[in-house]
């Protein structure tokens, strides 16, 4: 091991030990990462469902050093007027439907969910939360209450109270939520679970539930904002409206960035009686994040990334399909998940990958998975390496 890895092991704090996705980064631009030796790998899960155009694209480089040259921290989020904030503030107001027209900017998805979560507290003035089997919100302590899966949190209790876990798709299940409930949280499609899209029966069922009793609907699209499923925010694919949102990862351009944006009716609520904490962020909407997040929403639509999705897609399940090693290819748009006829060889095919000049790996709860989640800029030459460099890994013996 280099002296480098060897310090990688000494001072960082390690998030797990499966060895093979030590790359040492050298660099990384549009679809590759590439590492000291120059060997390049494509980015199949775009650093989870981040690099949506492509790694440190042009426009967005621009967009920071220009912010760069004007200021970078000035005030806590919400204090002065900064021109980044606000430009995106407005610009997501105009993408989205009317009642989601004001956006509180914070620094993580996790603390965009914590931020939800306070916002339909106090708003509702009621204290149950309602979340979905085997979603993924976030690490925080509220965002991980909501986790199904009790291995994950057991460690960690006492978590926030009064939380109630359902089964997702699952319509008979949503007469728990009841005017005790404050919110009901949920991913429109789940990614943790091996990319599983919520049917629309079921998402129109919840729509009407939380109308009728008064309770806020949350949606998490912290992986699947900004284009990654074939339009720009997934519930599009549904005739249904949160009444909060909570977007990150893609949406900073690869700069730290994530918002809970709700209607301004709501929204005043955290400025009532105790002004500033209502929620309080210091680094929340950093201008350059901010300005790294504009010139992507800007690459997503002057490119016309959003259009292509569905094609690319097609492409990829193309390409993969009927391949003896692969069961089913499932997800939505080009977030897609890969089941495989023999999952109990997933690690050694996950490291073949790297092998190959491939990031995959599986999902949290899914690890029958492999997760196909390129940058969107991938274009049809790119996708056809991948699935040679995939087909390979695959078919490499042992
Ligand atoms: C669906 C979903 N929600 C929330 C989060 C938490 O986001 P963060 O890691 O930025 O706190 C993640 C992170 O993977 C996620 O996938």
């Amino acid at each position: 091991m280099n002296a480098l890895k060897s310090d990688f092991k000494k001072y960082m704090a390690q998030t797990s030990d499966f060895l093979p996705f030590q790359i040492e980064v050298e660099k990384a631009e549009g679809i590759y990462v590439y590492d000291k030796l120059g060997k390049d790998y494509i980015d199949l899960m775009s650093g989870i469902s981040v690099s949506n155009i492509g790694h440190r694209h042009p426009k967005v480089l621009t967009a920071v050093r220009e912010q760069l040259e004007k200021y970078l921290h000035v005030m806590v989020y919400g204090e002065f007027v900064e021109s980044p904030q606000i430009m995106l503030a407005k610009k997501l107001a105009s993408l989205l439907p009317s009642t989601l027209n004001m956006s509180y900017f914070v620094n993580s998805g996790s603390e965009a969910i914590e931020g939800a979560l306070k916002l339909a507290r106090k708003f509702t003035q009621r204290t149950e939360i309602i979340a979905f089997k085997d979603a993924y919100h976030g690490s925080t302590m509220g965002a991980l209450a909501l986790l199904s899966n009790e291995e994950f949190k057991q460690a960690f209790r006492p978590l926030m109270p009064d939380v109630k876990i359902l089964a997702f798709n699952n319509i008979s299940n949503l007469d728990q939520i009841s005017d005790r409930t404050a919110c009901v949280v949920t991913e429109v499609i789940q990614a943790g679970r091996g990319i599983v899209p919520a049917e629309n029966d079921f998402m129109m069922a919840l729509r009407k539930k939380c109308n009728e009793t008064g309770t806020l609907l949350i949606f998490d699209e912290i992986q699947t904002c900004y284009g990654r499923t074939g339009k720009l925010f997934a519930f599009e694919h549904y005739q249904v409206v949160p009444d909060i949102l909570c977007i990150a990862k893609s949406m900073g351009g690869e700069m730290p960035l994530a918002a809970f944006i709700a209607s301004d009716s709501i929204m005043q609520c955290l400025n009532g009686d105790h002004p500033l904490l209502g929620h309080a962020t210091t680094f929340g909407g950093h201008p350059v994040s901010c300005a790294a997040s504009l010139a992507t929403l800007d690459v997503i639509l002057d490119e016309k990334l959003i259009e292509k999705v569905e094609e690319k897609a097609g492409i990829f399940r193309k390409k993969l399909s009927g391949h003896p090693a692969i069961k089913e290819i499932r997800g939505k748009g080009l977030f897609m998940a890969i089941e495989l006829t023999e999952p109990e060889k997933i690690e050694k095919i996950v490291e073949n990958c790297i092998n190959h000049g491939i990031i995959t790996f599986w999902f949290l709860f899914n690890h029958q998975c492999l997760s196909i989640i390129p940058p969107l800029t991938i274009t049809e030459k790119e996708i056809n390496l991948s699935c040679e460099r995939l087909i390979k890994a695959l078919e490499m013996k042992n």
